[in-house]
């Protein structure tokens, strides 16, 4: 059930390189942001007979590709759903498994991410993360904070409800304070008091795993982003596949409630 992603592997496979598929790709406008639900992790252990630990374990092997070759065609920023604000209600077992893995990736990736100038961006309300990988997501978002080539935004412990709330109440609170008036109140201001503040929304979300859902990610900031759902389980993803997504991104018109360009 690839669909198109099959059917370019093995157009692949016959008569072109992968450098050919980057050449084609970048002819065309390349997103300025993408966005990644990472899902499908567990069912591809399953699938395998391996407990879901190793579906984590798999995903994280992906996104390093991806990070890899969103540098080289020029993506400006990631944004990648890793721990949802309702992914706490899995068993206390698999919860402190990803822990753990986010701790571990942290530290282990954090000089090459800032060698290769990636910028790391946790985004997710932090406080109820173990000290453990707080500590790490602080130190990665110091280490790198002045890098520019790509922007890695990683969702830990993230809902777009919860984001929405904490905007809205510091705006009140501005508000109460008089800091601001009523008709201040416009996309700007709510658009600041969210993580992804000074960026732009994604252009691509991509879903890997199957489902057909946003489950609370990026709400605000995917009012136009376009959305590609794909069968394939996240740790069977890869840059091939990616850069298939883009060409199908490349193809269509984005036309934000206006009409067709002549
Ligand atoms: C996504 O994969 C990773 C996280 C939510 C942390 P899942 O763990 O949801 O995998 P499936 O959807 O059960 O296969
Ligand atoms: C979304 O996947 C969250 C992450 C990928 C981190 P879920 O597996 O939690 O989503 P649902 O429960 O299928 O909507
Ligand atoms: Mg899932």
């Amino acid at each position: 059930m690839w669909g198109i992603i099959d059917k370019a592997l093995d157009k692949f496979k016959d008569n072109s390189t992968f450098e050919d598929l980057i050449l084609e790709v970048k002819k065309k406008e390349i997103p300025t942001h993408v966005a990644f639900i990472m899902d499908g992790n567990g069912r591809w252990a399953k699938r395998r007979g391996l407990p879901r630990s190793a579906g984590h374990q798999a995903g994280v092997k992906i996104l390093k590709e991806i990070v890899k070759i969103s540098k080289e065609l020029g993506i400006k920023y990631i944004t990648t759903y890793a721990f949802s604000t309702e992914n706490w209600k899995r068993p206390e077992k698999e919860v402190n498994f990803l822990m753990k893995l986010f701790e571990k990736v942290f530290l282990e990736e954090l000089e090459k991410l800032n060698q290769e100038g990636v910028k790391v961006n946790i985004i997710g309300y932090k406080e109820r993360l173990p000290q453990g990988v707080k500590d790490k997501v602080e130190q990665a978002m110091e280490r790198t904070k002045n890098n520019d080539t790509l922007v890695l935004n990683i969702a830990l412990d993230y809902g777009g409800r919860s984001e929405i709330i904490e905007s809205v109440r510091n705006i009140g609170k501005s508000l109460i304070d008089s800091e601001i008036s009523l008709e201040d109140i416009d996309e700007k201001l709510i658009s600041q008091g969210l993580y992804t503040n000074q960026q732009p929304d994604p252009d691509l979300l991509i879903r890997p795993g199957g489902e057909k859902r946003i489950s609370n990610f990026l709400l605000w900031q995917l009012a136009y982003t376009e959305l590609y759902f794909t069968d394939v389980y996240w740790p069977d993803f890869n840059k091939v596949a990616f850069l298939e997504v883009i060409k199908d991104y490349q193809q269509r018109e984005r036309r934000f409630g206006g009409l067709k360009k002549k």
